[in-house]
């Protein structure tokens, strides 16, 4: 019997029934939206992989530093028996955190990308044997059902990817996230930090144009699975800092007044010239605010380390 067990809990016609409400609803909106977790089709992961090595994005260096330094003590602190990673991916860094569970028993990575699941934890298994893993095919922004096994849990959600959640969005998010968990388990989350204006935006506006072609690929995405006819060369890329909000915006500026039909939606979307459609949001936390924000979801910071530089950061909490 092989060791990787592969669930779906996402129905095959799921993602395009989600795709074409979530277009209808942030394409006929005021200002004009789409959700970021569409720009990741195959080669906007392989955009993002880009992203994750370019000289301004700093985030990704951040937190493996962190996991690097700190396995050791999450592990010890945890105890976990069960590793559950929410937007798992290829679970690169996840190895840190396998090497130092030394109870660790089961593995679960929970991705919308079979390929990805099916990819690592074949990988994973060849590297440990020994070691479950029951990966799950779902979104982990609906609601989950995890698989029994051992106590206790850890479950983590790396990447800062919390942050592409509105308040509102993190509150359910977080709350879900605590209906998941017994007393003795806890959240492993990555966040990034406040910092200076100029670092925020050129991470997310990078010299070789990186970003710009990632936030445009969600209009090549709406266009193959929509029949939409978007021209990603009529657009710019803009990320600018909302100090207000403390988060990053990136958007998709109109060089032109133009018409975009969707036809599987039997739309057509006017865009002014100068008018921006929002793409992305990604929240900069503070060490208060985010313990605020788990203790309103009943969780309970324990633990907060950040990278040398203080760019970055990674919280434990346990059930209150
Ligand atoms: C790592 C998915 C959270 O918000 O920084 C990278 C995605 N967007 N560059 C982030 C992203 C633009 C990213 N997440």
């Amino acid at each position: 019997m092989s060791p990787l067990h592969v669930t779906r809990t996402l129905p095959e016609d799921a993602t395009e029934a989600a795709l074409r409400a979530d277009v209808r609803d942030g394409l006929t909106a005021t200002p004009k939206t789409l959700p970021p977790k569409w720009f990741y089709d195959a080669r906007g992961s392989d955009l993002f992989e880009q992203i994750t090595e370019l000289p301004e994005y700093y985030p990704t260096r951040a937190e493996r530093e962190i996991l690097a330094g700190r396995a050791g003590e999450i592990a010890a602190a945890s105890g976990a028996r069960t590793l559950v990673e929410l937007g798992s991916g290829s679970s690169e860094k996840t190895r840190y955190l396998l090497d130092a569970l030394t109870d660790l028993d089961t593995y679960v990575p929970v991705d919308v990308s079979e390929s990805a699941l099916t990819q690592a934890g074949q990988a994973l298994i060849d590297e440990r044997p020994g070691l479950s893993v029951h990966a799950l095919i779902a979104d982990f922004t609906a609601r989950l059902t995890l698989p029994a096994t051992p106590g206790p849990r850890l479950l983590a959600f790396l990447g800062g990817t919390i942050g592409n959640l509105l308040p509102a969005e993190r509150a359910v998010f977080l709350s879900s996230v605590r209906a998941l968990l017994t007393p003795g388990d806890s959240l492993l989350l990555g966040t990034d930090l406040v910092k200076d204006e100029t670092v925020l935006v050129r991470a997310y506006d990078d010299a070789a144009g990186v970003t710009a072609e990632f936030n445009k690929n969600v209009l090549t995405v709406v266009n193959r699975e929509l029949g939409a006819d978007f021209d990603p060369g009529a657009f710019d890329h803009v990320a600018l800092w909302d100090a207000e909000n403390e988060w990053i915006e990136m958007r998709l500026r109109s060089r032109a007044a133009q018409t975009v039909k969707v036809p599987a939606l039997d739309l057509a979307v006017h865009f002014t010239a100068g008018e921006d459609l929002r793409t992305e949001v990604s929240a900069k936390f503070r060490k208060q605010g985010v313990g605020t924000e788990l203790a309103a979801a009943g969780l309970e910071l324990t633990h907060w380390w950040t990278d040398r530089e203080g760019r970055f950061a990674l919280s434990l909490s346990s059930v209150r």
